[in-house]
């Protein structure tokens, strides 16, 4: 490891550093070196190594410096193999430790829904519930929100990437929630669609159990034995979702889901990052101990083409779930989801 070396003056100011002796103590470094040795050291690696992986788009001056001492030596570039595919190859299966992580970062998430549905009531703003959201998460141990939050009361639901939050929660709207801590650098991201004075409309109710019934139809094929991929769970959840709004009365083809009703996927891998492991693709059948999120929503626009009494509610329902042989495993299982459980929840502080 290259790292930058303990200097008093500098830690004076900014803070202990950990140097090359605690490097090799805190995280087991064979080799650990001042980081300024970086460039010479892979000047000097390089002659006897056929691949190089690098993503050179992070760390940018140094690693433009590496590149260009790359070509000084007549090295091709293509030798340069992304360093990325690999790692996320690391990343897709967890780890027993990492699902640990997991499993804890997704009951602090799950149990800061608790008390942020506790807490609704109409008046409030978007941004005191994030307040309250981000309060709730770090004194349960969580480091920081693993993203901006989606916090949308009422019609802001349905923008998908609604992060103003500033707006006033009103009495007789739902408020849809996306928000989730990380944990030992590991994310949660949950969301969930409760009524702000505590109680569903009946079309919000209908609604939300279409948007369940998917959720749930769709976290049962988490298994690895069914052979499936997130691309293929993604495909049952429009047809099922083409299923629930027949049973509600909506006359809608597979157009109108995937293009307006429900225009997102049905969900990503999770870990380290929201969307973690960029480079693995979602045609990749799902196996144990890999992390996905199931998230279907219905945002419904003010279109006549639609039932009147759905226009202008959106709905999400995201969990975390654990990819097991023969079942799944939900780390967010603890966020009320259920309506009963979820009408219980918002009674409770009232
Ligand atoms: N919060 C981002 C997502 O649900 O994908
Ligand atoms: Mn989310
Ligand atoms: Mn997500």
């Amino acid at each position: 490891m290259f790292v930058l070396p303990k200097n008093p003056n500098a830690e004076l100011w900014d803070g202990p550093r950990t140097g090359l002796e605690g490097v090799k103590e805190l995280f087991g470094a064979d080799e650990a070196y001042e980081n300024t040795r970086f460039i010479p050291y892979l000047k000097n690696v390089l002659g006897s190594s056929k691949h190089i992986f690098m993503d050179n788009y992070t760390v940018p001056t140094l690693l433009t410096e590496a590149e260009s001492k790359l070509i000084d030596t007549g090295l091709k570039l293509q030798t340069i193999l992304p360093l990325s595919k690999v790692v996320h190859e690391l990343r897709t299966i967890k780890s027993k430790s990492e699902i640990e992580a997991m499993k804890e970062s997704g009951m602090i998430s799950s149990k800061a829904f608790i008390e942020a549905m506790k807490w609704t009531k109409p008046g409030l703003t978007e941004s005191q519930l994030w307040a309250k959201f981000e309060y709730e998460t770090r004194v349960r141990g969580s480091s920081v929100l693993a993203y901006v939050p989606v916090i949308g009361g009422g019609p802001n639901a349905l923008s998908m990437h609604y992060v103003r939050n500033d707006m006033e929660l009103k009495d007789g709207d739902l408020v849809l929630v996306d928000c989730g801590g990380e944990y030992k650098g590991y994310a949660s991201d949950i969301t969930r669609t409760w009524p702000v004075n505590g109680k569903f409309s009946q079309p919000q109710k209908e609604l939300y159990q279409a948007v369940l019934n998917v959720n749930k139809a769709c976290i049962k094929l988490c298994r690895e034995i069914n052979n499936m991929s997130l691309h293929d769970i993604h495909s049952e959840s429009v047809k099922l979702m083409k299923q629930e709004l027949k049973n509600i009365g909506f006359n809608v083809n597979i157009w109108d889901i995937e293009r307006v009703l429900y225009p997102h996927h049905v969900g990503h891998y999770l870990g380290l990052d929201v969307h973690d492991t960029y480079d693995i693709d979602r045609s990749r059948k799902l196996k144990e101990n890999m992390v996905i999120t199931i998230e279907p929503g219905l945002y419904v626009p003010f279109d006549d083409k639609f039932p009147k009494e759905y226009q202008g509610i959106g709905i999400r329902i995201e969990d975390n779930v654990v990819i097991g042989k023969d079942e799944p495993y939900v780390l967010t299982a603890s966020a009320p989801k259920e309506i009963v459980d979820i009408e219980f929840c918002c009674e409770n502080n009232k």
